[in-house]
C-alpha cells in the first residue's frame, strides 16, 4: 500500500480542534466517563460541570459507561451552551435494529437533539457493516454529525474499506507509552482517520514506574500531567477520566511546557503492554 504522508495534529491548548474526514472540527482534549459513577448530582454528574465550566470542550461517554444521562443533566446545569460541547457517545449492541433502539435511548439520556461524534465501541461480535447502516441513516437525518469505530485494527478497517463503506472518521484506541501500536496508527493516519486515544493515565496503575517518575522529576509536573502531555505530543485526541476537581484542572494543564525529545524518546522506548480489554486483536466478522 502507497503511503500518503500527513501531517499530525499536535494540540496548543484546550480549545484546540482537529480537521475529521468530513469536515467536522473536533476538540483534541476531553473528560472520558468511564467509571464515573451515576446518581442523582453524583460524581459523574459534577465532574461534567465542572469540567465544562473550566474549559473543556469535550465528553466521552457510552452505553456501556451508564452514565449518559448524568453527563445530559450536567451539561444542562453547566450553563455551557450545547453547541460549544462535543459529545462523544458508543454503540455497545450488534446490529440494524439494535443500534436504532440503543442510538434513540442514549439521545434520550444525553437529552440531546444530536451527538457529535457516535462510534462502534468495539468490532467484537461483527454486524459492524449492518450497525454502521444505520448510523450512517442518523447522519443522514442530523441526529449525528460524525460517525467512527472504537477497538478497531487494520483487518477491521480494511473489511470496512472493501465493504465500500464510508472511511471512519475516529478510532478510539488504548494509547500510552505502554501502548504505541505503531502500526495501527499509521494506518489510521495514511487512510485519514483521526487517532484518539483512550486510558492515557493507564488507569492510574502505573504511576509510581520509575521511567514515568523521573521525567516527572526532571520536567517538574505531575505523573498524570507528564503521560497526558505524552498523549498530546504525540498528536493523540486525548480523555482522560478523573472525578475528583483538582485532578480534572491538573489534567488539563498541560498546554504550556513540553517533554523534550530525549524523554519523548525515553518514553517511547517502553514495552509494549495493554492496561485494558484489546479487541482490536480480534478477526474482522463482517
Ligand atoms: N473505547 C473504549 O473501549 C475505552 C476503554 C477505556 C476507556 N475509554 C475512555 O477513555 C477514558 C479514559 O480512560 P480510563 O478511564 O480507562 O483511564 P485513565 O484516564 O487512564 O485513568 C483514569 C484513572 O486515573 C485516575 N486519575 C485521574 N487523574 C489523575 C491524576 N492526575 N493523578 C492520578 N490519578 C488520576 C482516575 O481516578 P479519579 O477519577 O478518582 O481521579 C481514574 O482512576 C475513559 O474514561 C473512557 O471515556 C474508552
Amino acid at each position: 500500500m502507497k503511503r500518503v504522508s500527513r501531517m499530525v495534529t499536535i494540540a496548543k491548548s484546550l480549545t484546540s480542534t482537529i480537521k475529521l474526514n468530513n469536515g467536522n472540527d473536533m476538540p483534541m482534549f476531553g473528560l472520558g466517563m468511564w467509571q464515573a459513577n451515576s446518581g442523582s448530582n453524583g460524581p459523574a454528574e459534577k465532574a461534567v460541570v465542572y469540567a465544562l465550566q473550566n474549559g473543556y470542550k469535550m465528553i466521552d461517554t457510552a452505553t456501556l459507561y451508564g452514565n449518559q444521562s448524568d453527563v445530559g443533566e450536567g451539561l444542562r446545569k453547566s450553563g455551557v451552551k450545547r453547541e460549544d460541547v462535543f459529545l462523544v457517545t458508543k454503540l455497545w449492541t450488534n446490529g440494524y435494529e439494535s443500534c436504532r433502539d440503543e442510538f434513540m435511548s442514549s439521545l434520550k439520556q444525553l437529552d440531546s437533539g444530536y451527538i457529535d461524534l457516535y462510534l462502534i465501541h468495539s468490532p467484537s461480535g461483527g454486524q459492524v457493516l449492518e450497525s454502521y447502516k444505520a448510523m450512517m441513516e442518523f447522519q443522514q437525518q442530523g441526529l449525528v454529525r460524525s460517525i467512527g469505530v472504537s477497538n478497531f485494527g487494520v483487518q477491521h478497517l480494511e473489511g470496512m474499506k472493501k465493504a465500500g463503506v464510508p472511511t471512519p472518521t475516529v478510532n478510539q484506541i488504548e494509547l500510552h507509552p505502554w501502548m504505541k501500536r505503531t502500526e495501527l496508527v499509521s494506518y489510521c493516519r495514511d487512510n485519514g482517520i483521526a487517532v484518539m486515544g483512550y486510558s492515557p493515565l493507564v488507569k492510574a496503575e502505573r504511576l509510581k514506574d520509575p521511567t514515568i517518575v523521573s521525567v516527572a522529576k526532571k520536567v517538574g509536573k505531575t505523573v498524570g500531567q507528564v503521560l497526558i502531555r505524552y498523549s498530546v505530543q504525540m498528536g493523540y485526541i486525548t480523555i482522560p477520566k478523573s472525578e475528583k476537581p483538582a485532578r480534572i484542572i491538573e489534567n488539563s494543564q498541560v498546554f504550556d511546557w513540553s517533554i523534550p525529545e530525549e524523554e519523548m524518546a525515553t518514553l517511547n522506548s517502553l514495552p509494549e503492554t495493554s492496561c485494558t480489554w484489546n479487541p482490536a486483536l480480534s478477526a474482522w466478522e463482517g
